[in-house]
């Protein structure tokens, strides 16, 4: 009963991830925050590890000295964690190795759980907490007014400047200074440029506020020595797995000592139950994979892309948000370079198989629904083993398709032309075969 094929189970489901993998393998992949995992960390994903359960930790906490954590006797609910207990520590050492904290919790099951437990354990419902403006690049869980961030607490955003689309520090400071905020939030989902988080923690001392930084977005680079490390600066980083940083879909909490045993506790038995060991199994594979050397190399090519592919579309008009990117991400402003919206660019774009998402950009007169840019992010093209001159081939078949009005000829034309792209850097070839 156990041991029978998907396809036998479940022709419905095995027939929809065969289509999957179709899609991702023939289309151009460019939103920002997805990635492709490895066959090791899907192998760890898809393993018996699902079957367990193991709330608690693998660890034990004395009272007489709650921040020591002593691993020869296990925090767990149930009998059996002693398998489980070891590569739940594997992946809490490979973290704290990558990203050189105090203290990792591996157990969020998303980057959303993640900072609800950081919320959970320094500010009460109704604090005051900073967060960046999700108009200007911030996430739903930095204070949307219809997330629980924006629910329970008192947020009062900031924003980037209008003319140069940055950060602009000191008017963070003063914003800071008359919000008196408990937290900052610091990090987005949508911003180019290098976020300088010594300057963040300059503010948070000012005020007496703690900070919390979501490298979500930028992990993998930070892994990599790419972009500035926010641990030294923050009481907390919490960031998604699966990102850059090219793991198993998850979150994670690194923190100081002082935090790690209220952020334990806030995670479970605060707003979870039992981890997801199959994941955290997934998870310790990707931090190895990440502190190996070509993992620098790869995170460094993806920037390498982003450049280049922000190079060849303002050399084609397009206006990108603050002139261009530093990172892994880049904001096409549709609406000022075509006058088209983000969505309809989205949905041309998605008749050749190129995949984007429509995103609002900084003080967008559009609603997220229609947005007037389009977020494109090259971490995911970089896995395929693409490189700057490709990035010139992507380039002109989103020019090509985004000037087409629509015209069938053309954007069958691209299609043609993705498809032989994808051919030449082949992605999980096996399952197609198989
Ligand atoms: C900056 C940032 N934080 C948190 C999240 C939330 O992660 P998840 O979708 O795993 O809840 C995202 C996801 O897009 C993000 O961009």
């Amino acid at each position: 009963m156990l041991n029978r094929k998907l396809n036998n189970v479940d022709p419905e489901i095995s027939r929809l991830m065969e289509e999957e993998t179709r899609r991702q393998t023939y289309g151009l992949e460019l939103i920002a925050s997805e990635n492709f995992v490895s066959e090791a960390v899907m192998e760890a994903v898809g393993s018996v590890m699902t079957n367990k359960y193991a709330e608690g930790y693998p660890y034990f906490r004395s009272k007489d000295a709650p921040l020591e954590r002593d691993f020869s006797r296990n925090g767990r609910y149930y009998g059996g964690c002693e398998i489980v207990d070891k590569a739940e520590k594997l992946a809490m050492e490979r973290a704290v190795a990558l990203f050189g904290a105090d203290h990792a919790n591996v157990q969020p099951h998303s980057g959303s759980q993640a900072n609800m437990a950081v919320y959970y354990s320094v500010v009460q419902p109704g604090d005051t907490v900073l967060g960046m403006d999700l108009a200007h690049g911030g996430h739903l869980t930095h204070g949307s007014p219809v997330n629980f961030s924006g629910l329970f607490y008192n947020i009062v955003p900031y924003g980037v400047d209008e003319k140069t689309e940055t950060l602009d520090y000191d008017a963070v400071r003063e914003i800071a200074k008359k919000a008196n905020p408990k937290l900052i939030i610091v990090g987005a989902s949508a911003y180019p440029r290098i976020i300088d988080f010594k300057a963040f923690q300059e503010i948070a001392r000012e005020t007496g506020a703690k900070i919390m930084v979501d490298m979500a977005h930028i992990a993998g680079l930070v892994a990599a020595g790419l972009h500035p490390n926010p641990v030294p600066y923050a009481d907390f980083v919490t960031t998604t797995t699966h990102k850059t940083l090219r793991g198993p879909r998850g979150g994670m909490i690194l923190c100081t000592k002082e935090w790690s045993k209220e952020i334990d506790m806030k995670v479970f038995p605060g707003i979870q139950g039992g981890p997801l060991m199959h994941v955290i199994a997934g998870k310790a594979v990707a931090f190895k994979e990440a502190l190996e050397d070509d993992f620098k190399e790869y995170q460094s090519q993806v920037v390498k892309n982003a450049k280049a592919l922000a190079e060849a579309l303002m050399e084609k008009g397009y206006r990108l948000v603050s002139g261009g990117t530093d990172n892994h991400l880049m904001l096409v402003d549709v609406l000022a370079s075509l006058d088209m919206s983000g969505k309809k660019a989205q949905n041309l774009l998605g008749k050749a198989e190129i995949t984007v998402n429509k995103n609002t950009i900084p003080f967008d007169k559009k609603s997220p629904f229609v947005t007037s840019g389009i977020r494109l992010g090259t971490p995911a093209l970089t896995s395929r083993g693409m490189k700057e001159e490709q990035m010139g081939d992507v380039a002109r078949f989103i020019d090509e398709v985004l000037r087409s009005e629509g015209d069938e000829g053309i954007l069958n034309r691209v299609k043609g032309d993705v498809r032989i792209l994808c051919d030449a850097y082949p992605l999980y070839q096996y399952k197609l075969e198989n």
